[in-house]
């Protein structure tokens, strides 16, 4: 958890970490005979949306996936678009974050980003560097697999063995716990190279709503799957637990 987060008492219905990939844009868009960066647009809104709802219902981190590294895939000026985007939003929004107590880290890979977008994420990051109500990461330009990789560089290039503590501690997420929750968008169910590490004991959430079009009640929805979830992390339930035989690995 980072120190700088406040926590106050714990509710364990209520997800402390939030992940989500923001997906369904373009279709909201095209739904309306409008061009696909429409819909990106609008889907601004959504996220301002469920950054207050985070802070309303307890939710101390939220992870959003806003750019992949294989989105560079997409037509020139659909991506062009995404990287001002970027830039605009951030400069309307950071003094509301700061209000907000928001602490906005962006993560990703940054070296082929220009000059002035780094310049501009670095100091958005330090303006908000001293809010405490939550923690807001953005993965922009990020993958799993990119993570990973540039993990295991830096303990290379350091000497230092490979453990899974060690590489954990490398990784773009490492200043938040993992994602208690992670909600997809869009009505596809599959992980596009989000946080393939830090996502291995979430519990996921699909949503068919488009993401422009997601709203408090959905949000409470996935909310309220995540409640009813047991989460196990490899063990017993703890009825089975409680009378479960004394067999060792010998006698399997
Ligand atoms: C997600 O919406 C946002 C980004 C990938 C930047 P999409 O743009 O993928 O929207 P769909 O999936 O085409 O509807
Ligand atoms: C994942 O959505 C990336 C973001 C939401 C930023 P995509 O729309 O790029 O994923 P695929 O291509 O459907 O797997
Ligand atoms: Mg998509």
């Amino acid at each position: 958890m980072n120190k700088r987060v406040s926590t106050g008492p714990i509710d364990l219905t209520i997800p402390n970490h939030v992940a989500i990939v923001m997906d369904g844009n373009g279709r909201w868009a095209q739904q309306r005979f409008m061009p696909r960066v429409a819909g990106h647009k609008k889907g601004v809104d959504a996220l301002r949306r469920v950054i207050k709802l985070c802070s309303a219902r307890g939710v101390k981190v939220l992870t959003v996936f806003a750019f992949s590294s294989e989105n560079w895939a997409r037509p020139a000026d659909e991506v062009a678009y995404l990287m001002e985007l970027l830039t605009f939003v951030l400069r309307r929004e950071v003094p509301k974050m700061v209000a907000d107590g928001v602490q906005l880290h962006v993560v990703g890979e940054r070296a082929h980003l220009s000059d002035r977008i780094k310049q501009a994420l670095a100091r958005s990051e330090q303006a908000t560097a001293h809010c405490e109500r939550l923690v807001l990461n953005v993965c922009f330009n990020y993958g799993g697999r990119w993570d990973m990789v540039q993990a295991a560089q830096q303990l290379a290039l350091a000497n230092q063995p490979i453990t899974e503590e060690a590489l954990g501690q490398k990784l773009a997420l490492a200043h938040v716990p993992d994602p208690d929750l992670m909600i997809r968008t869009g009505g596809e169910q599959r992980l596009s190279n989000f946080l393939m590490w830090q996502c291995a004991y979430s519990e996921m959430f699909f949503s068919e709503v488009l993401w422009p079009d997601f709203d408090a009640a959905h949000f409470d929805a996935a909310l309220q799957a995540y409640a009813s979830r047991e989460r196990r992390f490899g063990t017993l339930p703890d009825a089975v637990g409680s009378t479960a035989s004394v067999a060792g690995p010998s006698t399997v």
